[in-house]
């Protein structure tokens, strides 16, 4: 088939790539004329593990191209799919206008029957006003289907090559059949593709995500309670999970979620509640708990530190909002780095992937060092704020040596505690004992 993907950031990317994987004659448009030039050269704009092999692959193959021009987008394409930002709004809604001026644009330029596809996480009723914002300017038959994406930074290649399940919202059995025929060498293991309306896939996702969020924030607040108590929240999490209706993937506790999707998913689905004349409590409660989660070491810095961290020199592992991945959206470092900034601290941080990401935030605020060692040469204390692998069996004795103290405050429980302990390191964990 011939697509066309509108938006070449993670989702765009990941989509039209993996598509062109199954054979599909793929173009890419994008207004930014750097990147796609860029991405013509056979260059991966974004680090997602896996990506660059197929996209050079279908490069090569002449089935993956990229353009500026929306119009040659619209004439390439049968199925056209919507890959576009939306940020959230200074009220927490979700911005739309990225997606209803590509859909005004389309009404401008569609001159045969389309499919128009919403990839992008998007409020309910989103697929009606791209429908009408279309129809606006053209009489030409097209249809407008949801088909939220449920893909994973770090594993998006292999969510979307093997997904658990495609969700498709479609009132049109014509663009229902060319969906299906479009997903069908993906679902071949026996995954479900499910048929629903549109407004049902539309908040499929944003249910979805919001409910994985509230399972994190639930496990962070039991997380804090088993300090106040004195019970260690592994042995909680474990003892929970076994029980299959709960399940044991994100009970991990740790400095709260973060990331370009599920902070801005809770809040969108909040305010869609509000507007919707349902006050969402649940929703509410997850925000405020995430916000003080994310600064949840501060004051447990501060107290060993005397309140007095004026001068002190913090390095800090891990700046990415979760490991393989170099996006610092909403990651829970920067909140860490601003409130010890704000202090008058000294940090050196270290990542990675996402050194540069942090350095054209922070500029000179920080020390960037190219070495998980280096960065705690002569530290006060090591901060750890996200869990790449690098960091889980380390040199203790190297990492020891170097710095001024032992201490270690670790946002993400990397160590058994007895370990850490008896390496010589004060280490303080989430919901364990110190
Ligand atoms: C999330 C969803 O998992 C995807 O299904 C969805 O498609 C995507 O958002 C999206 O809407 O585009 P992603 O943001 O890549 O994917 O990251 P996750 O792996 O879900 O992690 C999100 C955050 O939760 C991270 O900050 C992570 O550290 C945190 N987390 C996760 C925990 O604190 N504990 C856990 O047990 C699991």
């Amino acid at each position: 088939m011939n697509i066309s993907v509108i938006g070449t950031g993670y989702v765009g990317l990941v989509t039209g790539t993996c598509l062109a994987e199954t054979g599909n004659n793929v173009l890419c448009i994008d207004i930014d004329k750097t990147k796609v030039e860029k991405m013509q050269q056979g260059v991966v704009p974004i680090y997602e593990p896996h990506l660059d092999v197929l996209f050079e692959r279908n490069i090569k193959a002449n089935r993956l191209k990229f353009s500026t021009s929306l119009e040659e987008g619209l004439s390439h394409g049968d199925i056209i799919f919507l890959a576009l930002p939306t940020p959230e709004d200074e009220d927490g809604s979700a911005d739309l206008s990225y997606v209803l001026g590509a859909a005004k644009d389309i009404g401008k330029l569609i001159k045969n029957y389309k499919v128009i596809v919403d990839k992008s996480t998007v409020p309910v009723g989103t697929a009606d006003l791209v429908k009408e914002t279309i129809a606006k300017e053209t009489t030409i038959d097209f249809d407008v289907v949801s088909n939220p994406e449920f893909l994973r930074e770090g594993f998006a290649v292999d969510d979307f090559l093997k997904p658990e399940r495609i969700v498709i919202g479609s009132s049109s059995d014509k663009a229902t059949k060319l969906m299906e025929k479009l997903y069908k060498p993906f679902v071949r293991s026996g995954n479900p593709i499910l048929i629903m309306d549109e407004k049902s896939a539309e908040l499929t996702k944003y249910a979805a995500n919001s409910f994985l969020a509230t399972k994190i924030t639930f496990m962070n607040e039991i997380a804090n309670f088993c300090e106040k108590v004195g019970a260690d929240v592994d042995k909680v999490r474990v003892g929970m999970g076994t029980d299959s209706r709960i399940g044991k993937r994100f009970l991990f506790p740790g400095i709260g979620y973060g990331g370009s999707c599920f902070p801005k998913d809770v809040k969108a689905l909040h305010k869609s509640g509000k507007d919707n004349h349902y006050n969402f409590d649940i929703l509410n409660a997850v925000i405020k708990v995430n916000d003080t989660q994310k600064k949840i070491l501060i004051p447990r810095i501060e107290s060993y530190f005397n309140n007095d961290l004026k001068g002190k020199t913090f390095a800090v592992w891990g700046l990415a909002f979760k490991p393989e991945t170099d996006d610092i959206r909403e990651a829970p470092a920067l909140y860490v780095i601003e409130e010890l900034l704000a202090r008058g601290a000294k940090i050196n941080v270290y990542d990675p992937e996402a050194m540069s990401n942090v350095e054209r935030k922070f500029a000179d605020k920080l020390n960037y060092i190219q070495n998980m060692y280096d960065v705690a040469k002569d530290v006060d204390a090591l901060i750890i704020c996200t869990e790449w692998s690098i960091f889980r069996t380390p040199d203790f004795k190297k990492l020891k040596n170097n710095m001024k103290h032992p201490v270690i405050f670790d946002g993400r429980n990397l160590y058994d505690v007895n370990d850490a302990k008896n390496e010589g390191f004060y280490y303080a964990s989430i919901g364990r004992k110190t």
